[in-house]
């Protein structure tokens, strides 16, 4: 029988990539969806001379954009793929403020909308008890969301608080869907503060956080280990393995550890406003 594919977004990024090698070195299949295809044939005949029996298809997605997002998925259904997980490990920190063709603010779409819109278009073709883990990052225990959130105003973007704000928005709106779904799980991976380009801020003062800051940072395969373990349903609490999943229980995966996420984050006035905000932004039906 046809084995199950796993996608990785941003496949062709420092954890994305490690987190392909890592799923390859247990014989999986992966779809690597990336919006640069001539990188990611590059890696792609790399990883294949690592893992020359692996199966490795590659197909384009810009989350920037979501006629391509459309298409991807399409394109997902009309090759046959079966696919039962889905890593959404792509994301970008702007350094300046600007907007897509489809009316967003480019770090919200890529990090927020491009994601979510990815997973609901996604769920209808996925094989029951199907996996999902999204990416969110320690920037979300210092960032809050207002009702101002989706509104373009170069006046509030700032390079960090935006990031911050999109990935505590995917944070919640995770909870949400979880509530949502009947016949999968939704998950949440924390990779810590990993040595890659998304660390760059475009500054002057690169060259020294280069000398000063990067030595301190985990690798990318450290960075993957928690987005795996999660795709996998697998986790090692203080050192036990735990297998099943609560369903609803939205559990955050970090370092080779994973907790069920606190009630306080449900009870979050923003959450109920934010899904049905981004509905609407969206224009799909519930
Ligand atoms: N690095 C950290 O310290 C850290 C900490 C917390 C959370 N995270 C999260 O971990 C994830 C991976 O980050 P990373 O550190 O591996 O960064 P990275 O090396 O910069 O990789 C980012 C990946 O996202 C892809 N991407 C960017 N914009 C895209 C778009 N519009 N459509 C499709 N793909 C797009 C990039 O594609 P290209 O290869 O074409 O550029 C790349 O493959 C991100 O979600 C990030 O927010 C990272």
């Amino acid at each position: 029988m046809e084995k199950s594919q796993i996608i990785v977004t941003g496949a062709t990024g420092s954890i994305g990539l490690a987190a392909v090698r890592s799923l390859l070195s247990k014989d999986l299949p992966v779809i690597m969806a990336c919006r640069n295809l001539n990188k990611a044939k590059t890696q792609r005949d790399n990883l294949i001379k690592q893992f020359p029996h692996s199966e490795i298809n590659i197909l384009e997605l810009d989350l920037n954009s979501l006629s391509s997002i459309k298409t991807f998925v399409d394109n997902i259904k009309n090759q046959g793929f079966k696919v039962d997980k889905l890593l959404n490990n792509a994301g970008i920190i702007c350094r300046d403020f600007s907007v897509n063709e489809d009316g967003f603010e480019t770090t919200v779409a890529v990090n927020y909308i491009g994601p979510l819109y990815l997973t609901k278009l996604m769920i209808p073709l996925m094989e029951e008890e199907f996996n999902i883990v999204n990416t969110v990052s320690v920037t979300r225990g210092v960032s809050k969301l207002d009702e101002h959130f989706f509104e373009l105003d170069k006046k509030r973007f700032s390079q960090l608080g935006t990031y911050g704000k999109a990935k505590y928005a995917l944070f919640l709106s995770s909870l949400t869907l979880s509530e949502k779904i009947k016949n999968g799980h939704v998950n949440l991976t924390d990779p810590g503060v990993v040595d890659s380009n998304m660390i760059s801020m475009h500054r002057w003062f690169d060259p020294l956080a280069d000398i000063l800051f990067r030595p301190f940072c985990k690798t990318p395969e450290q960075g993957a280990i928690p987005a795996v373990n999660a795709l996998l349903c697998k986790s090692t609490d203080n050192g036990q393995q735990t297998t099943d999943f609560v369903q609803n229980d939205v559990k955050l995966f970090s370092g080779n550890k994973s907790k069920v996420i606190s009630k306080k984050h449900y009870d979050n006035p923003m959450r109920h406003w934010l899904w049905e905000e981004t509905e609407k932004q969206l224009k799909v039906e519930n």
